[in-house]
This record gives structure tokens, sequence and C-alpha cells, in this order.
């Protein structure tokens, strides 16, 4: 294992003041995405789309990575620069999602278990050729009645540290995301005795997998109230109840924790970072690793038309400079408008 390229490319992913960008979406939710927005869909237009995210100017100061598709990974820059070597060129890490997506667990109503161990020893040997440095695999906990069980957190668990540990031998940082769902009516108290528990047997499973935390990244879901809850916790308190459960779960030895958006607006995902962000004391960097709410509303922007591609841009560039302030704590709502 190369300890000293896993530690350098950790710290780098959550340097001061930038965070990364999630571009990983499969074709199938690129497709659903684009038809939300009116945008016909091929590969060339993902192509365009995320040619025109990557060379926004305010990447070099605020993303320190791109989680890139299979697909991406292997496109070119229109000027014919493949896409990991422009990544490079401006200071940004190419990463690269490796997981196959979900499915339903056996025998467990409700829950899914994410595939993709099946060949990702050799698939890793040419993502690291290709230039990623980093990776990603997401695992989805849902809560419902009398879910998620012990059995599908373990599940999960298992097969996020076998991954992990496959990608260190390859020089490549594994992300470990367990994402638990937005979806449903619970209580933030719940939605913290779950996360605890995933991640309470992730670490167990990290460790008993030989996976070195030095060299390994964790992507969470923030503690907060389910999307359909009647009575929502607020920003402080999803800051804050964040953090004492990361600290309850998390070693200290983690290089950073990274965090999905999950469905939560453009300004919530943006405050709730800035919570976390002005307690003192927190024993990791604590920054964004965003998706729909980095780059979402650029898409609505541009809807595929040339005419739309500067205001696209400027429309992510404001997002990556919100949640590059809140990743530091000096975001305000009134940066927002101004
Ligand atoms: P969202 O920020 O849209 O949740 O996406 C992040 C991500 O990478 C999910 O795997």
């Amino acid at each position: 294992m190369n300890k000293t390229l896993l530690a350098q490319t950790a710290r780098a992913m959550v340097a001061p003041g930038k965070g990364l960008l999630a571009a990983d979406e499969s074709a199938g939710t690129c497709a659903k995405r684009f038809a939300a927005a009116n945008i016909p869909d091929s590969e060339e237009m993902r192509r365009t789309y995320r040619e025109m995210l990557f060379t926004t100017s305010t990447m070099k100061s605020t993303i320190s990575g791109v989680i890139l598709h299979d697909e991406t990974l292997r496109q070119k820059h229109s000027n014919g620069t493949p896409f990991a070597d422009y990544l490079n060129s401006i200071g940004v890490i190419p990463g690269i999602k490796v997981d196959a997506g979900t499915r339903e667990l056996a025998a467990a109503p409700g829950e899914l278990i994410t595939d993709g161990l099946d060949g990702l020893q050799k698939r890793m040997k040419e993502y690291f050729a290709l230039g990623a440095r980093f990776a990603k695999w997401r695992s989805v906990i849902t809560i419902g009645e009398s879910i998620p069980t012990a059995r599908c957190i373990w599940a999960n668990a298992h097969a996020m540290a076998r991954y992990a540990a496959i990608c260190q031998e390859a020089g490549i940082v594994p992300i470990v995301e367990p994402e638990v769902l937005l979806d449903g009516e619970h209580s933030i108290d719940r939605c913290f005795d779950v996360t605890e528990a995933t991640l309470r047997t992730l670490f167990a499973q990290l460790g008993d997998n030989h996976v070195w935390l030095e060299g390994t990244i964790l992507k969470a879901s923030m503690v907060i109230s389910g999307k359909d809850a009647k009575n929502r916790a607020s920003q402080a308190e999803v800051g804050a109840r964040t953090v004492e459960c990361l600290k309850r779960t998390v070693p200290a030895a983690l290089p950073g924790v990274v965090f999905l958006s999950g469905g939560q607006s453009d300004i919530d995902s943006a405050a709730h970072l800035n919570e976390m962000n002005k307690l003192s004391g927190n024993p990791w960097p604590l920054t964004f690793s965003y998706s729909r709410a980095l780059h979402f509303t650029a898409l609505k922007v541009w809807k595929g038309k040339a005419e739309n591609y500067k205001a696209a841009q400027a429309a992510f560039a404001h997002r990556c400079k919100m949640n590059s302030l809140a990743s530091k704590g000096k975001w305000t709502a009134a940066a927002e408008t101004a």
C-alpha cells in the first residue's frame, strides 16, 4: 500500500475552503435530470454539460476533486485533452464512482444493497492508469417502520469495507458513503440513531478489513428530520446533531468528512454545513461533496442551449462560492443575494 500517496490525496481532497464536486450521475440519472430541464439526452450532451462545469473559473479555488462517472473519465474536453488531464492541469483531482448501483437486499423487504465488488480489483488498476486518485461507493440505508435492520447495515458496511481495501491496494483513496435517506416522516432523533448505528458498524468493518483510516474519506448524510416530518429541526440543530453523531462514531484518524446534499435545497445544504463549521473543536475538516446542491440549478439555467452556457456557469460558480464559505463557517444568508 502506498501510504504516502493515499495520505497526500486524502489531505488534498479536504483542503481548506474546498470541497468535492459530485458529477458522477449515471446515464439513467442524467436522463431524468435532463428531461426535467427539457434537455435532449445523449452521450455528447452529458459530455458538454460536464465540460461546462469543469471549465467554470471558480473550480480552481473551490473544488479539490471531481467524482466522475466511468463514461466521463473516458471522455475529452472539446480541445482534445482527456478530462482527467484537464482537471489535473487546473489542480483538481479526478475521482471515480465504482459501485454498480443498488438492488433489493434478498429477504429484506424495503432495503437495498450496493453491487460492484466483482472484478473490482482489475477495474481499479485501469482507473488508476486513467488518472483517478480517489473513488466513491454509495450504500443506501432507508428509514421506515421496522427498517433499517442490523443485517442491512452490516451487509452494506461489509461491502464498503471490502471495496475500500481494494481501493487502497491500488493507490486510490476510498470514499465510503453510507447515505441515510431523507425520505420519510421520521424525526431528527430517529435519523440520529440510525446514522449512529450505521457509522458504528461501518468503522468496525473498516477495522476488521484492514482499511487504513488515514487514507480514507467518509461521505456522510446529515442528521436531519425526514423530508415529510411534521416538526422540522432548525438549521442550527442539524449542524449540532450531525457533529455530535460524528464525534461519537468517527475516529479522529480520518483525514476528513464530506457531505452529500441528498435532496436538501441549495440554501439548506450550505446553511447546515456552515452551522457545523461554526462549531469549534471539530476533529476533522468538514466539507461538501454535493451533486444537486452544487449544480442542479445550473442545469436548469443551461437547458442544453449554447446561449445559456455563461449564465449556467455563473449559477454553478455561485453555489461553489457559497459552499466554500460554508466549509469555513463563513456563509451568511446575505451572501446568497450579494
Ligand atoms: P447529492 O448531493 O445530490 O445527494 O449527490 C451526492 C452524491 O454523490 C450521491 O451519491
